[in-house]
């Protein structure tokens, strides 16, 4: 059984193989409209949405199928009445294919395990690969090519989509900066620097972490930010946080500092005036949502490879 869990354990082959599936369903849509004909997704959510829910959703109702939108709030899996292992054996004897949004990366591994269905990673504490597909499908589409390309993160490291871009940049090629400030709590996982160094030293790319948010920058294609307030973070960290990340805002000024047609990216959602400024997201040299269209067409691609229906 094949699953998207993260980019990590995807090769690069692999990883190529999905994007260029993308790039065909986004021009032709049609040419898959009944590819998932009676086919059902089950979108299994802890934590709230649009895109991904959205996408989702548009997606397989676009191929001929149907999704099911099932929060854990309300679930006997939520309220801990049930296992996971359980709730997935059982789930996969209804469905075709899972996706699910979780807290917690190792109930992904679990879902996996038990599921006699694809299950497919729609973000957890660990990564969020849907999302880095469909950016990875936005660099190409405005560059033209990923490999060579400087990519620049900066904000929080210590996070599921740093943590993917480092993945999925460094196995194709891309010289991943981050600029997060010291320690832990902020920046990418040690274990994850030391395996996308490794997968850097295979494709030519590199990975860099740094607390100068200018050294991050510098020079870089594409400059990329994520909110500091992620989704499991309590608000009453906020002020804190807002503090420790100002210098890594993305604004005119640090935007300066990368090549001169950089482009400007955010998974979304994003607040103005903390993680980059209004003129920066808001500006010509954003393509925010061009990535966010992108969810759609990487993640059908996602889906039709996972499922056989390629
Ligand atoms: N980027 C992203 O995953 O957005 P949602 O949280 O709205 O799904
Ligand atoms: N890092 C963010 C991504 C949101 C799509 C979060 O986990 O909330």
């Amino acid at each position: 059984m094949k699953h998207l869990i993260s980019l990590q354990n995807w090769s690069p082959e692999e990883i190529r193989e999905v994007l260029n599936l993308a790039k065909q369903v986004k021009e032709q849509p049609q040419a898959y409209q009944d590819a998932m004909h009676r086919k059902t997704l089950l979108m299994i959510f802890e934590k709230p949405s649009l895109r991904t829910r959205l996408s989702f959703e548009a997606g397989m109702t676009q191929m001929g199928g149907n999704a099911i939108y099932y929060h854990t709030g309300n679930s006997p899996m939520g309220s801990g009445k049930e296992s996971i292992s359980d709730s997935i054996r059982a789930a996969s004897r209804f469905v075709d294919v899972v996706m699910a949004r979780l807290f917690k990366h190792e109930d992904l591994l679990e879902m996996a395990r038990f599921a006699t269905v694809p299950v497919i990673n729609a973000l957890t504490d660990h990564s969020h690969p849907c999302q880095i597909l469909a950016d990875l499908q936005a660099i190409e589409e405005k560059r033209g090519s990923l490999a060579g390309l400087k990519l620049a993160y900066l904000g929080d490291g210590c996070n599921n989509v740093t943590h993917s871009l480092m993945f999925g940049g460094s196995k194709l090629g891309m010289h991943v900066s981050v600029g997060s400030p010291a320690g832990a709590e902020f920046s990418p996982r040690a274990d994850i620097v030391a395996d996308c160094e490794r997968f850097a030293s295979e494709s030519g790319g590199s990975v860099a972490v740094t607390d100068d948010p200018a050294a991050a920058v510098a020079d870089a294609d594409v400059v990329y930010t994520d909110s500091w307030m992620s989704y499991h973070i309590p608000r009453e960290q906020m002020e804190a946080r807002v503090e420790k990340f100002r210098p890594y805002q993305v604004n005119s000024a640090l935007m300066a500092q990368a090549k001169a047609d950089a482009i400007f990216m955010n998974c979304l959602p994003a607040m103005r005036g903390y993680e980059q400024t209004a003129e920066v997201i808001d500006g010509p040299q954003s393509i925010v949502f061009d990535q966010a269209e992108n969810r759609l067409h990487a993640q059908k691609a996602v889906i039709l490879t996972l499922c056989g229906a390629v």
